[in-house]
């Protein structure tokens, strides 16, 4: 992608690791902006759920401190509305690939360590219920290159 930078795993090593809900935030911040702008996921985000960003970032922030620290907060059920979603517009493999694709990419722009590590392997898991459960088909990661691409800066 234009304006993007390689980072080195050597690079890589030395980012930290997710450590708290400020970073959750900027997680979950900069994975929705590169969804804004994605000709895939933007449409089902915006036509077809027409998500109000101000209430679904601070849930999305309250569902990954859970995941990851065991915050309370987020109480909502997660299948429900991707029905809900999959009513309108049905879900496809593709939607899955990319989804994953930009999250993993968010995680590896700025952290390293055993809980981003978990914060990609929740997403694979929920990724794969979801598909099961609105597609009927298992779905699973393709293999990122080790070497990732990190999107461009600047927007
Ligand atoms: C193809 C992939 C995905 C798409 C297109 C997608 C899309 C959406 C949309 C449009 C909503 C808003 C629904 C609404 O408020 O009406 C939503 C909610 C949500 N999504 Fe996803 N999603 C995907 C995968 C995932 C995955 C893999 C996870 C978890 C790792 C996840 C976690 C959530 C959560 C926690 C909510 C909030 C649910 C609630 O209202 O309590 N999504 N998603």
């Amino acid at each position: 992608m234009a304006g993007g930078v390689h980072m080195t795993n050597d690079a890589r090593a030395l980012l930290p690791d997710i450590t708290g809900r400020a970073d959750v935030h900027d997680l979950v911040v900069d994975f929705y902006r590169e969804v804004v702008f994605d000709d895939v996921l933007s449409p089902v985000f915006g036509e077809v759920a027409e998500v109000d960003w101000a209430e679904h970032i601070p849930k999305l922030i309250d569902y990954w401190c859970r995941v990851l620290f065991g915050d309370p907060g987020y109480r909502g059920a997660i299948l429900r509305p991707h029905q809900r979603i999959n009513e309108l517009e049905r879900f496809e493999s593709a939607m899955f690939d990319r989804w994953y694709e930009l999250w993993s990419m968010s995680l590896d722009r700025r952290w390293n360590g055993p809980t981003a590590d978990r914060a990609r392997s929740h997403a694979a898991r929920i990724a794969d219920v979801l598909s099961r459960r609105l597609t009927g088909v298992d779905w699973s990661p393709s293999d990122l290159p080790s070497d990732v691409v990190v999107l461009g800066e600047g927007r």
